[in-house]
């Protein structure tokens, strides 16, 4: 296959809202994202994937589309946008925009029509969404059509009553699923992406992309994920999205999806395959779940992290996709805890540990998601109220855990550890009021460190994590460490990460351990010729038994 540039992609993953604020209203916007887009260059990523832009209620930040042709005036206007496509390429960056094809908001003028029987274009749109008519029990009481639970923990059923009927939504109830058995939808959403790669954007990230099928035989199930996601056709419907839109366009295309057999990951991304050219799956997420809590259950129940688990899911994708697709790695997005408070420590060791978690990831091959704020080792916020929070599924899930049986601080615990908000805080500039994001009182409060941890504090101090970022960065482009072969070493260890990226002309190995104690390891691999070029603590001459330090990692190479 002939190379294409998102093979050498250093990818920064922005989240509008809370990047930087231009106006000063509080809330972050293009004009704020142009103006740091040499802060970006300089960092040493070169491309940029925004997070939805597009007009929109913000019910779900802007996942919730109700014109997928205007910009959220939140965030400027098409000009701001064109402005700030042409700086970035001017700079030789390459951008990326979130793509939502799984369902609109339902402010959107599709679903407003399709919702009224009498609206002059319901009998056009009406088929552009899900809907079911009411079930009837004994007594004769409404009910739902199914029991199957969203994403966003309320049930996937919303009546409307001038229709008589139920509209499906798998995520909030502002979020109609769109029906993609309706060709005149297709049709519309492939007009939207090819608009938004005439006005120049290079790729897209498709949201959501593992759901666009339903099972329409609506069978009981609790919650009933299995009958909404992943199901085989979501991939024709892909298929026929990238052949008539994405590669004729020549424009890259990442999908989202959770777990993937090879059959399927090479659907998904394979090079020969016409759906994506890369994917971003979570098989290395959430590897810290405590099964045994019912009370703030599933992917909210901090427990012990289980690092067996993380390098097992690296293993497998890279073995999966072995020269027959490419890889992306990334700690994190939106969605998730900070990766420094979930796999590492926000207190006694940001520092090692952050710095840990960065050689472990930017030291493999594949091309590399950084998420907005990483690079300084932004934390979990530190939220007290409730109302301090500001994701819709938050509230829907708070009520959950107090009917299972948390208290009110079990629950706020919770949401402190787990909830999508930990990512979404303002980014940390500086230490002046509000981080130097804005001059007003932010959208969403600022983390209270951040008079220590911001970029200004780390600008100078080579030993910083932002210097240590910007250094692995460049490592990787001098290097070409996205080509690399990856092996991991001592699998079994359930403490450390340690693997060598083997290069054209270089073996990297990295040591990593992934825990607040010191831990023994056993290299029983060849270990002559290797320099250590960086390290956490100190440098240190690679040995056949060694001791690391809590959080230790160490780098070396070898030149071949
Ligand atoms: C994806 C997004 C998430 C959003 C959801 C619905 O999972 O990453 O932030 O809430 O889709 O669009
Ligand atoms: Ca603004």
């Amino acid at each position: 296959m002939k190379r294409k540039w998102w093979q050498d992609a250093i990818i920064y993953q922005v989240y509008l809202r809370s990047f930087k604020d231009s106006n000063n209203d509080g809330i972050g916007d293009f004009k704020g994202l142009t103006s740091k887009l040499d802060y970006l260059k300089n960092l040493g990523v070169n491309t940029v994937w925004v997070s939805p832009h597009y007009k929109s209620p913000m019910d779900d930040n802007g996942y919730d589309i109700s014109d997928y042709f205007k910009v959220s005036k939140d965030y400027g206007n098409i000009d701001d946008v064109i402005d700030f496509i042409e700086k970035a390429h001017i700079r030789n960056m390459k951008v990326i925009f979130d793509l939502v094809l799984n369902h609109t908001s339902d402010e959107h003028e599709w679903f407003k029509a399709a919702k009224n029987p009498v609206h002059v274009d319901h009998h056009k749109y009406h088929d552009y969404y899900i809907w079911q008519t009411p079930k009837y029990d004994k007594q004769g009481n409404r009910q739902m059509p199914t029991q199957w639970r969203s994403w966003f923990g309320g049930p996937v059923w919303e009546y409307n009553p001038p229709t008589n009927e139920y509209y499906l939504h798998i995520f909030s109830k502002k979020m109609p699923d769109l029906n993609w058995h309706n060709d005149n939808m297709k049709r519309d959403l492939k007009d939207v992406a090819r608009w938004w790669i005439d006005l120049g954007v290079d790729g897209f990230r498709v949201d959501a992309s593992n759901h666009l099928e339903k099972d329409w035989s609506f069978p009981e199930g609790h919650p009933g994920y299995e009958y909404f996601s992943s199901l085989p056709k979501h991939h024709e419907y892909l298929e026929e999205f990238g052949v008539e839109v994405f590669k004729p366009n020549n424009v890259m295309a990442m999908g989202e999806a959770g777990g993937a057999t090879k059959e399927e990951a090479l659907k998904y991304c394979g090079f020969e395959n016409d759906e994506f050219d890369m994917l971003i799956h979570f098989g290395h997420c959430w590897a810290d779940c405590d099964d045994s809590n019912h009370i703030t259950p599933g992917k909210w129940s901090k427990g012990q992290i289980d690092v067996l688990h993380i390098k097992k899911s690296f293993d497998k994708w890279f073995k999966m996709l072995n020269g027959d697709g490419w890889n992306l790695i990334y700690w994190h997005n939106h969605d998730h805890p900070r990766v420094i408070s979930h796999y590492g420590n926000d207190s006694v060791y940001h520092n090692e540990s952050g710095k840990m978690l960065a050689f472990c990831l930017y030291m493999m091959p594949g091309t590399p998601i950084v998420y907005q704020g990483e690079e300084i080792g932004m934390t979990n916020v530190d939220y007290h109220n409730l109302e301090d929070f500001r994701d819709v599924e938050v509230f829907t899930e708070y009520d959950n855990f107090l009917s299972f049986g948390a208290t009110h601080e079990v629950a706020m615990q919770a949401l402190r550890d787990r909830s999508r908000d930990n990512a979404r805080s303002p980014f940390q500039w500086d230490a002046t009021k509000y981080s130097g994001f804005s001059t007003t009182k932010p959208w969403m409060n600022i983390n209270y460190n951040y008079k220590v941890i911001n970029l200004e504090n780390q600008l100078e101090d080579k030993s910083s994590l932002y210097n240590t970022h910007k250094e692995l960065f460049k490592l990787r482009k001098e290097e070409k460490l996205n080509d690399g072969v990856l092996e991991f070493i001592n699998m079994k260890d359930k403490n450390t990460i340690i693997y060598v990226n083997e290069t054209e002309t270089s073996k990297f190995l990295i040591i990593t351990n992934f825990t607040t104690h010191k831990v023994i390891v056993d290299l029983d691999i060849e270990l002559t010729g290797y320099r250590n070029i960086m390290y956490n603590y100190t440098a240190r001459e690679l040995l056949p038994k060694m001791k690391l330090l809590p959080y230790e990692a160490l780098v070396y190479k070898k030149e071949k």
